[in-house]
């Protein structure tokens, strides 16, 4: 025995294939069961699932969706910073109850235009206003119509509402819909104390928020959005918490990094947002960031598009690697975000057997609708764009730093640590997380756990042989008819 042979006595860490839950006595049916979570120490979702900080997975279009479903978008950082801040604002504009930048109308406009004006900026109805903002009234399109034919160049004060109803700053929807209710009305602007118009509250938007009961929303509301920022970015992570970030991510390959740390650390102090720190792999890493962390993120390369084990030869399978981070960050109440190599809802509700709160996919969605880029076909079969962030293509759009890298000069190659690929199209959002979400919930079921902090306690894990996982999967038949959440090449 020896100083390397050592070594060779090594811990068994297990991965995603290596385990399943144990069934328990349950009465918990799976509609039922409640998967309501937490991301970081103030925020929390109404569905367990963040989607990636990938340039092509995140946009403000993917966070709108996420949030709208109950879950959480995390923007990508391949974006100049007033970019990222624009697109932070068009999440939390999404479905605000108080609609701000309003499109209004001048009193001595011609009906005519005001009503090419609408069309344009696609609105159904403007209030007027004078110079000083105050509301003189209001003009919708049936107030027009009667105009249409043999008065299209009399001017708005004649044929708009001047009779307004408005409503104060603090107004909230239930008000808002007697007003409507009361009034008959679809529109009501919002004045200051002065009588000024600071928004427009708008039936068909209060409808549109119904209809996403399930959001995740901040106090005020508003859509919550997760941001992703490099370590040694605190004037990117600062414009992007003023511009309203509920969480942001420490976004590097290596957090255990001890710069990338103090790095964190500092942005953490500069931000009002949590701050999720990642990623990470071990319980020594996690305990070097628990106390100041608001969430740890878990993963050294298990992504479907990473190379970072075979490129650095480091890495942890994830199950070992999330209960490692847990142990730690349960005993100071932080949550826990498991990152990468979830291909099935399986998976997912694995991750959070071994400690997760919440679970963190790329692939997974990179074949939505509302994933960035467009639909290629290759071979009469559709397909999404979908790459690594450590990819060459990746770093040359934004940067190296997620790796440590420095950009290299104009005569050097790219170390990458990740690949460019393609994912099969899969349509909307919604219905691929309805199948996570719902496959997630049956896991509870044959658990017996209501909640996720209780299937968190009561999960219980077996381990699989090689001829288990075979097992588990459809064997000895051929796949007729593709199921929505289940491919045998995935
Ligand atoms: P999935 O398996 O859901 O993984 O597609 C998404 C996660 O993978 C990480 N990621 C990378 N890891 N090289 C890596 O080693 C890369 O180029 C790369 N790009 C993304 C990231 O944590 C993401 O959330």
């Amino acid at each position: 025995r020896g100083q390397f042979t050592d070594k060779l006595r090594v811990p068994e860490a297990l991965t995603f294939d290596d385990v399943l839950l144990r069934p328990k006595e349950s009465r918990v049916e799976p509609d039922e069961a409640d998967v309501s979570t937490r991301v970081s120490t103030n925020v929390e979702v109404n569905v367990p699932i963040l989607s990636a900080a990938m340039d092509t997975v995140t946009e403000s279009e993917m966070a709108i969706a996420m949030a709208r479903q109950g879950g959480l978008g995390v923007l990508h950082r391949n974006l100049d910073v007033d970019e990222a801040a624009a697109e932070v604002e068009r999440v939390k504009r999404a479905d605000e109850l108080v609609i701000r930048d309003v499109v209004t109308a001048d009193p001595d406009q011609t009906v005519r235009e005001v009503d090419t004006m609408m069309e344009r900026k696609g609105v159904s109805g403007a209030p007027v206003t004078d110079e000083e903002g105050d509301v003189l009234g209001i003009i919708s399109g049936t107030d027009i119509r009667p105009y249409l034919e043999v008065g299209e160049s009399d001017e708005v004060r004649e044929a708009m509402t001047d009779e307004v109803v408005t409503a104060g700053e603090d107004v909230t929807a239930r008000e808002a819909l007697e007003l409507m209710y009361e009034h008959k009305i679809e529109r009501v602007p919002i004045v200051d104390d002065d009588g000024h118009l600071t928004g427009l509250v708008t039936m068909q938007g209060i409808l549109q928020r119904r209809e996403y009961g399930n959001a995740a929303r901040d106090e005020g509301g508003h859509l919550r959005v997760g941001v992703a920022v490099g370590p040694f970015e605190t004037d990117r992570a600062v414009t992007v918490d003023e511009a309203g970030a509920d969480v942001l991510f420490i976004d590097c390959a290596h957090a255990h990094n001890l710069n990338v740390i103090d790095g964190a650390r500092e942005i953490q102090e500069s931000v009002e947002a949590d701050v999720v720190v990642g990623n990470v792999g071990t319980r020594e890493a996690a305990e070097d960031v628990v106390d100041f962390a608001d969430g740890i993120k878990v993963g050294i390369g298990p992504g479907s598009i990473c190379t970072t084990r075979v490129v650095s030869g480091a890495g942890m399978p994830q199950i070992t690697a999330i209960a490692e981070v847990a142990d730690v960050a349960a005993d100071e109440d932080v949550p826990v975000i498991a990152d990468g190599g979830i291909r099935y809802s399986g998976d997912a509700i694995k991750a959070i057997a071994a400690g997760a709160d919440a679970v963190m996919l790329g692939s997974y969605f990179a074949g939505t609708d509302e994933a960035p880029g467009r639909v290629i076909t290759v071979d009469g079969k559709k397909y999404k764009q979908y790459r690594g962030m450590g990819s060459v293509g990746a770093m040359q759009s934004g940067d190296g730093d997620r790796y440590l890298k420095d950009e290299p000069d104009e005569d050097e190659e790219y170390v990458p640590e990740g690949v460019e690929a393609a994912e099969p199209y899969k349509g909307s959002l919604e219905s691929e997380l309805h199948q996570l979400v719902g496959g997630m919930q049956s896991g509870m079921g044959y658990v017996g756990a209501e909640t996720i902090p209780a299937f968190k306690q009561r999960s219980e894990f077996v381990r699989v042989s090689s001829a288990g996982q075979t097992e588990g999967h459809p064997h000895d038949v051929m796949i007729t008819d593709e199921a929505p959440n289940y491919s045998p090449s995935e």
